[in-house]
């Protein structure tokens, strides 16, 4: 999603702004451009990469010690120069992220001023607008305040003018924006990453905030028109963490930090003799023994970790739990219960939708909030009453792989904390628990050692178009993320059904050209799972399956067959994933696709 630099400073801060850009590419753009006052505003936009920008600020010797920068990711017009941000109007520069619902009626009364358009963005009305209200008389600041207040939609903007070259002014509404703090000069962006090369102070900005920023200081106005000061956080983010280091893509060194990731998750856990309430935050305790049931909220990948938790949460907890897409939640007309407990899983803790839900959830009463996120600054983290930090370290591939696993974990300690709760779990079943989780580091090790093996199937799913995945019961949402993860970075057209669904429908599209992906973990479901295999190669349908070892499962014409662990029990789930991540990774591998930012995607989906 688009990405936001700004800096003041007294240095030439092109330098900074395009190192934050860089950070931020990993969000997905498909434009980029910068602006920085030098007497006067100077502009240069590109439809490549930041490293082509670059070129162009350097050939056009770009310098100035205040300035914005932008990458995009198109909403309102295509991917192009003129549609790139930063937009101006006369001496007036903006940056957006976020989509301004009421650009129509604005372009309309802001024609009717003289104002020509010149690209096909919702943004460019916001950069008129600041401009005519510098031209009626307004302060930067003020112009930039008057003209949010009539701005319907989603914002967080960046504005410099050429009348006065000593402010930065940004605001948010329904995006994020945060500022970091410098000594003698000061910044903001919409991520965190972008600064850290500068600063690791920072403060995240609230709904309706308008930040006046200077080289000395700042001044935040909320959304009542109210001086406030808000907290300086100290990032811990590592700097280098977004580092490739031996890797080609960030996708292959996510997956195979999934051990290192969940052993960091569970640290807590597998150090101790038990498995507290604490660790979703010191009400936690309290709070989960007044919920009669669960209602999960989530997107895409932690979409899919919450429809494995359904599974664990009902038949270990005994808790009724709901999982719904954030996105649908939050326009249906449902039917709350104040005493179920929110859970939204998010990587990012950014996904408007996600956050929306949580919002609609609230307002319908709702009054116990659980996020489980792997980004400790984030909206979501801050607009919850319990959290739980998955901590797999900044994830910057597209395909969500390292969040979706530590998710899983933490769910499985969520499920615990229930079930000890309602008296449902006995002591050694704990400890058994606790022993398997201090496992998982190392079976995941193990499993991720069928690599080779599943090269050879990527080999065969790159010249195919359709693909297949099939799992049952809990191993269901496993084959949904299967088939994601292929669609998402690969372009095969996938889909995922519970095996015993393949006869209601989609065993028609079952021949030889379509090859047929079926999870098999030695579980109560193994023979139902069989016989659905056995009609999928009576119609020649080839098969690829993940079994665990003591399923016994043998390879046969027609039948692959990539053998795992024994059954891992409640951790299977979570095992039988990584096969997935490897065979998208490198199917995408072998079609030559640019595995991180698979096309059309983001990495944030700050917009709805
Ligand atoms: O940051 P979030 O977990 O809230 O993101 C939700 C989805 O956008 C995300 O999981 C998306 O589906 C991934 N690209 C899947 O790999």
């Amino acid at each position: 999603m688009c990405g936001i630099v700004g800096a003041i400073a007294k240095r030439n801060v092109v330098p900074i702004l395009l190192e934050g850009l860089k950070q931020l590419e990993y969000r997905g753009y498909d434009s980029a451009g910068v602006a920085v006052l030098n007497g006067h505003l100077q502009r240069v936009r590109s439809t490549g990469r930041v490293a082509e920008l670059e070129k162009l600020t350097q050939a056009q010797g770009l310098s100035g010690a205040i300035g914005i920068a932008h990458t995009r990711w198109a909403t309102h017009g295509v991917p192009s120069e003129k549609n790139a941000h930063p937009h101006v109007s006369g001496g007036v520069s903006v940056v957006h992220n976020g989509i301004i619902e009421n650009h129509e009626e604005l372009r309309a009364k802001l024609r009717a001023q003289g104002y020509e358009f010149v690209s096909d963005t919702d943004t460019e009305v916001i950069a008129h607008l600041v401009h005519s209200n510098l031209k009626a008389g307004a302060g930067l600041f003020d112009a930039v305040r008057n003209s949010v207040a009539e701005l319907v939609g989603a914002y967080a903007i960046a504005v410099v003018s050429e009348s006065d070259p000593s402010r930065l002014v940004v605001a948010r509404m329904g995006a994020p924006l945060l500022l970091g703090v410098g000594d003698g000069e000061n910044f903001a962006a919409s991520d965190a990453s972008a600064l850290l090369q500068v600063t690791r102070r920072m403060i995240y900005l609230e709904e309706g905030d308008v930040v006046d920023i200077r080289l000395g200081g700042f001044q935040i106005w909320d959304t009542n028109g109210k001086r406030v000061e808000r907290k300086v956080h100290v990032s811990e983010l590592a700097a280098d963490a977004v580092e490739l280091g031996p890797y080609r893509h960030f996708m292959q060194k996510e997956i195979f930090e999934q051990p290192g990731a969940a052993a960091n998750t569970l640290e807590m856990v597998t150090n101790a003799r038990s498995i507290s309430p604490r660790l979703f935050g010191a009400e936690a305790e309290a709070i989960l023994r007044r919920i009669d049931s669960v209602l999960i909220l989530a997107c895409g990948t932690s979409y899919h970790a919450g429809v494995v938790a359904r599974y664990w949460i009902e038949a270990i907890a005994g808790l009724p739990c709901n999982v719904e897409i954030a996105s649908e939640y939050r326009y249906r007309a449902s039917v709350p219960n104040p005493r179920a407990l929110v859970v939204t899983i998010s990587q990012s803790g950014e996904t408007a939708d996600t956050i929306a839900a949580l919002n609609h959830a609230k307002s319908l009463g709702h009054a116990f909030c659980l996020t489980i996120c792997n980004v400790a600054e984030s909206a979501l983290v801050r607009q919850s009453d319990l959290r739980f930090l998955t901590r797999a370290g900044p994830e910057i591939g597209v395909a969500s792989t390292k969040a979706f696993t530590t998710q899983l974990a933490a769910l499985v300690l969520l499920t615990a904390v229930l079930a000890k709760q309602r008296g449902r779990i006995t002591v050694e079943r704990e400890a058994e628990l606790i022993h398997a989780l201090r496992h998982l580091p190392a079976a995941l090790s193990h499993v991720l050692q069928v690599e080779p093996s599943i090269k050879t199937w990527a080999a065969r799913f790159a010249v195919r178009e359709h693909a297949l995945f099939l799992g049952r019961g809990i191993h269901y949402p496993i084959a949904l993320e299967g088939a994601l993860k292929l669609k998402e970075i690969s372009y095969i057209h996938a889909e995922a059904y519970p095996a015993g669904e393949l006869k209601h429908g989609p065993l028609a599209l079952v021949d030889s050209n379509m090859p047929v992906v079926a999870i098999a973990p030695r579980d109560a479901l193994l023979e139902k799972l069989k016989s659905n295999m056995q009609e999928v190669r009576a119609r020649g349908g080839e098969l690829y399956v993940l079994a665990d070892q003591d399923a016994h499962i043998e390879a046969s014409d027609g039948v692959h067959v990539i053998t795992l662990t024994d059954h891992a029990g409640i951790l299977s789930p979570i095992l039988h994933t990584i096969p997935l991540q490897l065979l998208a990774y490198h199917t995408a591998l072998a079609r030559g696709n640019d595995v991180d930012k698979p096309r059309n995607l983001a990495k944030s989906v700050t917009v709805e």
